[in-house]
């Protein structure tokens, strides 16, 4: 076992050992010194205090989950798993009274390599309480795969809108300007290597161009929170059109070159 992957007991242990091994050595060394003297052997000696001052008990981590919880500023302090309660309990929006459940993410939370940020909730996702398991999401998990990523491993999946918005319109900008504080939070703990922006409610709410079209805004790299974010299409779009495959498919492209991943030859 790397010395790195030791509990402190098991270092101290291990340390106990080693110090008893050369205590050991050094009384037969000096049984030999000591015959000529005629001096007796000492005692066993118990290491146990010096291996506890040398590996001495590790300090208990401030938990974030013990901050208070409830405004912004605060969110700043939490946990995801005290954020994700946070939002499922929110009531900062209309789009609270309708839903079944709040749809707040999934997928790796660790530092994965993409986080994809969609649009909102659909009626499967509402339902299950998972983003992107309809059959958009089941188009985006192709186009995932075919840069070798997958929300099992590498990527984490969310909404800028945690709620259903009624008959699939579109979020209104007081809805995602609500939910707003649960995503820059989730950005913030989960540290993606870059971002992935699908359609325009995302788009133009990650970039801060509230007026821009996707034609404009595809395919360009941008900065959030200096993590590098492109935007594409919404898979839902490129199902109604598919002359939008080839668009994606290079936006999709540049990403997985930036992250130095394989292309896999595959069209989205
Ligand atoms: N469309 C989205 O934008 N998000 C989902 O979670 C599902 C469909």
């Amino acid at each position: 076992m790397e010395r790195s992957e030791m509990t402190v007991d098991q270092k101290r242990e291990a340390l106990e050992k080693a110090l008893d091994r050369t205590d050991m050595l050094m009384e037969d060394f000096l049984d030999v010194l000591r015959q000529d003297f005629g001096e007796k052997k000492r005692n066993h000696r118990d290491f146990s205090s010096a291996a506890q001052k040398i590996v001495p008990d590790e300090k208990p981590e401030e938990k974030p989950e013990d901050k208070p919880v409830g405004k912004d500023d605060e969110r700043l302090h939490m946990s995801m798993s005290a954020l994700s309660a946070d939002a499922s309990g929110c009531t900062r929006c209309c789009l609270c009274r309708t839903r079944k459940n709040v749809v707040f993410g999934t997928g790796c939370s660790d530092r994965p390599l993409v986080m994809v940020i969609g649009e909102g909730p659909g009626e499967n996702e509402d339902i299950q309480g998972l983003p992107f398991v309809g059959k958009a999401g089941q188009y985006l998990d192709r186009w995932l795969a075919a840069i070798t990523l997958s929300r099992d491993k590498n990527v984490y999946i969310t909404n800028t809108v945690k709620c259903r918005p009624p008959q699939n319109r579109d979020p209104y900008p007081e809805e995602k300007e609500a939910c707003f504080a649960f995503l820059k939070q989730q950005v913030a703990l989960i540290r993606p290597s870059a971002i992935l922006c699908l359609g325009k409610p995302a788009s133009t709410l990650m970039t801060g161009q509230p007026e821009a079209s996707m034609n404009a805004l595809h395919g360009k790299f941008f900065f959030y929170d200096s993590i590098p974010m492109i935007c594409t299409y919404h898979p839902a779009a490129v199902l109604r059109d598919p002359a939008l495959k080839r668009p994606v498919w290079d936006d999709l492209k540049k990403l997985a070159r930036y992250l130095g991943l394989e292309t896999g030859g595959g069209k989205a």
